[in-house]
């Protein structure tokens, strides 16, 4: 009898409460409309060119949008402008985790198996996260206190993991980057989540604390 109850958990699962939560969000932000999607990209530039963490940092990782994901397109060319050096995330085949190499307008492009554009640069000239001043991550979902939700693979987790033995937040200084309808009440924390000092939505910067 015990064992019936066992089997027919009811659907209070942290992890399918997760999966339902990601696939209610990837489905309003893909909904968005493209020059609503626009939008946000410009205010989103502004936004975080009012932060001291962006205007201090040399070195500052950021991602192409897929997805439905706020575009840092036009922060990335703002830091261009600015001399700032911007790196691309490189999905690991070896151990599921996240290098980082720089990027320009013309670099050589190839398709990862998430069919993910990544350069196409030699494992050799590889960087590991904490030779960054500065990540800018894309979401799923966040809530205030800096809690993010990505797309289940871990891969920022991974490849932050470094930084939950610290006492304070060194750089890279974690940032995410998100459409403000992707703010929730509060996401369940696991204990390999790597949190988020800030994030920058179209809207404002939410400070977390
Ligand atoms: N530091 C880590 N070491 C090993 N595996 C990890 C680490 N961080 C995350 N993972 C793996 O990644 C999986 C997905 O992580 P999760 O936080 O749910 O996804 P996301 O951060 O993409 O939303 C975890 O269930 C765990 O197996
Ligand atoms: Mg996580």
């Amino acid at each position: 009898m015990r064992g019936f109850f066992i089997m027919n958990k009811p659907a209070t699962d942290p992890s399918k409460q997760r999966q339902a939560l990601r696939k209610n969000l990837r489905q309003q932000r893909k909904a968005l409309e493209p020059n609503t999607q626009v939008e946000h990209a410009l205010e989103l530039e502004k936004q975080l060119c009012q932060s001291s963490l962006f205007k201090r940092s040399k070195h500052i990782a950021a991602y192409l949008a897929a997805d439905g994901e706020i575009d840092p397109e036009f922060l990335i060319e703002k830091a261009w402008r600015s001399n700032k050096k911007i790196y691309l995330p490189i999905l690991s085949p070896f151990n599921n985790r996240l290098y980082f190499v720089p990027y320009f307008k013309n670099s050589p492009m190839k398709l990862n198996r998430f069919n993910i554009a990544e350069p196409d640069v030699h494992p050799k000239h590889w960087l590991k996260a904490h030779q960054l001043d500065l990540i800018l991550m894309p979401l799923v979902g966040f809530d205030k206190t800096g809690n993010r939700l990505g797309m289940g693979g871990g891969f920022y987790d991974r490849s932050l993991s470094f930084s939950l033995f610290r006492k304070k937040r060194y750089s890279p200084y974690l940032i995410g980057l998100a459409h403000e309808l992707q703010l929730v009440d509060k996401l369940p924390h696991q204990p390999h989540d790597v949190p988020m000092i800030m994030v920058a939505t179209e809207q404002q910067l939410h400070i977390c604390k």
